[in-house]
């Protein structure tokens, strides 16, 4: 009798173990959290994604399946070079540099002209300082130089001393994280590559159910799940989508990768969201033209920071400068369009050596690409077959570094090329024309990243987005190392929705 109450009890206590394992209870930074078995699903593994999928696996203990299309990791994120925003964050205290995020969030709605969605911004603004100390405390990145992008007041984009690009370090260090995380506990993180997302389930209820996607033999599966976020990035690489919305930079090469191409918009426009602000794309002033292939579709980005650190920009057959560099990258777009030869849309970059020894890793690259290329002020007159005279460029060098008041407003001018600038001086320098870069438009999210439909409402219960994918956030003009910024602030607010509700 009492041997077979025993095995009752030892019956009831498995049975006991195995439902709870089906809803485990984690504690977390004094958090109680209910994990159910569904995972939550990441589309995109770009930085918006890879913030959500390490918020939710490392800090909540959230299970999470990560999806790509690419048989690699990181998206347009891994390409990122100048770096990444943040007002009052500790490397601005460290370096006595003066901000706020009221400031912040003033340059950003005054580049967004009317655009865009107001609230998003401050959002955006006021968690970029948590933003960049999550990075730093979480992941062990420095974060801790600094420069000051077009359109900006103060220095506000992070970049690391490491002189690793920060897309590169970003990506690398957050996907290395979330590796970890799934060798050491396979459940908790799966990440899928060469995977497509072509659908979502939403049920009649208005609840998401699940998500299609065709795997990596062509088959098409279903995963259920309650919760998904989008984070597939924009649409800058497709012709097709360029011209649905804004026909007239068709014809304009792009630095996006081929994976760019909106698949995130259109199935979110189809399932009911608000699509907004989908004509405003950004062109990027400044992308290399590489003389072994003039017009390649393709062009690796000239990095703002070049501008930031102190590049200039030239008439190609003047050799005179014709713009404050470091105003919005639109007027400065503009300005090459209306001003440089209509022919070939073209400006030359020019720096000098000290910023050279600043941001040396990058210029190195671009140097090992043959895109720019290191000489005499004279030497690059004759390169490009300049029409002034020599003396009258080398005099333009040398007022531009040496008045007190700049010709063009330029707010900041740091590494220029010296009183002393003359003929032998070392220069670097490249061509550049401008390039589709980044699409401001998406489908529209709110302050909790949860997908909106045209009526304001969330569109359906599980659904949100992060990054480029969305819209609302930038307006028509995203300021240079905002996106970076609205992937972390944006990625973590979503997964910090799912968490309360899971
Ligand atoms: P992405 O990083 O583009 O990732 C999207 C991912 O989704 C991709 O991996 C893609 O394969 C995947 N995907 C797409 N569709 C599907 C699908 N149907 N199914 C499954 N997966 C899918 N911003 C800054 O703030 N600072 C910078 O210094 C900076 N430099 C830049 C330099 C370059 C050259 C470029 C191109 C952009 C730069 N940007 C910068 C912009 C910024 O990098 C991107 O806008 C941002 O990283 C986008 O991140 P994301 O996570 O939203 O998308
Ligand atoms: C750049 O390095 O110029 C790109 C920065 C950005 O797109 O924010």
């Amino acid at each position: 009798m009492v041997r077979s109450s025993r095995k009752i009890l030892l019956y009831l206590t498995v049975i006991a173990l195995v439902l709870i394992g089906r809803q485990i209870i984690q504690k977390k930074s004094n958090q109680m959290i209910k994990v159910t078995k569904q995972p939550v699903v990441v589309i995109g593994s770009g930085l918006a994604g890879l913030t959500a999928s390490n918020q939710l696996a490392n800090s909540y203990k959230i299970p999470v399946i990560l999806l790509d299309k690419a048989k690699s990791i990181g998206g347009n994120s891994i390409k990122a070079s100048s770096g990444i925003n943040g007002a009052l964050s500790t490397t601005q205290e460290s370096l006595k540099v003066k901000d706020s995020p009221e400031l912040f969030l003033e340059d950003t709605v005054k580049s967004a002209k009317g655009k865009g969605v107001e609230p998003l911004m401050k959002k955006l603004t006021s968690d970029s300082r948590s933003a960049i100390s999550w990075l730093q405390e979480s992941f062990g990145l420095k974060l801790d130089k600094l420069a000051q992008l077009g359109g900006h007041s103060t220095a506000r984009t992070h970049r690391s001393s490491t002189n690793i690009p920060p897309g590169y370090e970003l990506v690398s260090t957050l996907s290395k994280a979330l590796k970890k995380t799934s060798e050491e506990n396979p459940d908790l993180v799966q990440i899928l590559l060469n995977s497509k997302v072509i659908d979502v389930i939403i049920n009649k209820s208005g609840q998401v159910e699940g998500v299609k996607y065709i795997d990596e033999t062509g088959e098409t599966q279903i995963l259920q799940t309650s919760n998904v976020i989008f984070s597939t990035g924009g649409f800058g690489y497709s012709k097709d989508m360029l011209e649905k919305y804004n026909p007239d930079l068709v014809k304009l090469p792009t630095t996006n990768g081929e994976q760019t191409t909106g698949d995130g918009q259109n199935i979110l426009e189809k399932l009911g969201a608000k699509m907004i602000d989908m004509s405003e794309i950004q062109v990027h002033p400044t992308g290399f033209i590489d003389n072994a292939n003039r017009d390649s579709n393709w062009k690796f980005l000239a990095a703002e920071a070049l501008r930031g650190l102190g590049g200039i920009l030239l008439h190609p057959e003047t050799g005179k400068r014709f713009v404050n560099e470091l105003s919005t990258r639109d007027s400065v777009t503009a300005a090459i369009q209306n001003y440089c030869p209509k022919n070939d849309n073209r400006a030359i970059i020019l720096m000098s050596e000290s910023l050279y020894s600043n941001y040396k890793a990058n210029v190195d690259f671009y140097m090992s690409k043959n895109l720019v290329f290191k000489g005499t002020v004279k030497e690059m007159v004759d390169h490009y077959n300049i029409k002034s005279p020599l003396d009258a460029v080398v005099q333009g060098l040398k007022h531009y570094s040496t008045a007190s008041k700049d010709d063009f407003n330029r707010p900041l001018i740091v590494n220029s090329f010296g009183k002393d600038v003359n003929s032998n001086t070392i220069v670097y320098y490249g061509e550049i024309t401008p390039v589709v870069h980044f699409t401001m438009g998406g489908a529209q999210i709110d302050e909790h990243s949860q997908v909106l439909n045209t009526a304001n409402k969330p569109l359906a219960k599980g659904l949100y987005a992060a990054g480029e994918v969305s819209g609302g956030v930038h307006g028509a003009n995203r300021l240079g190392g905002s996106s970076l910024l609205e992937c972390v602030v944006y990625g973590r607010t979503a997964a910090n929705s799912i968490a309360s509700r899971y």
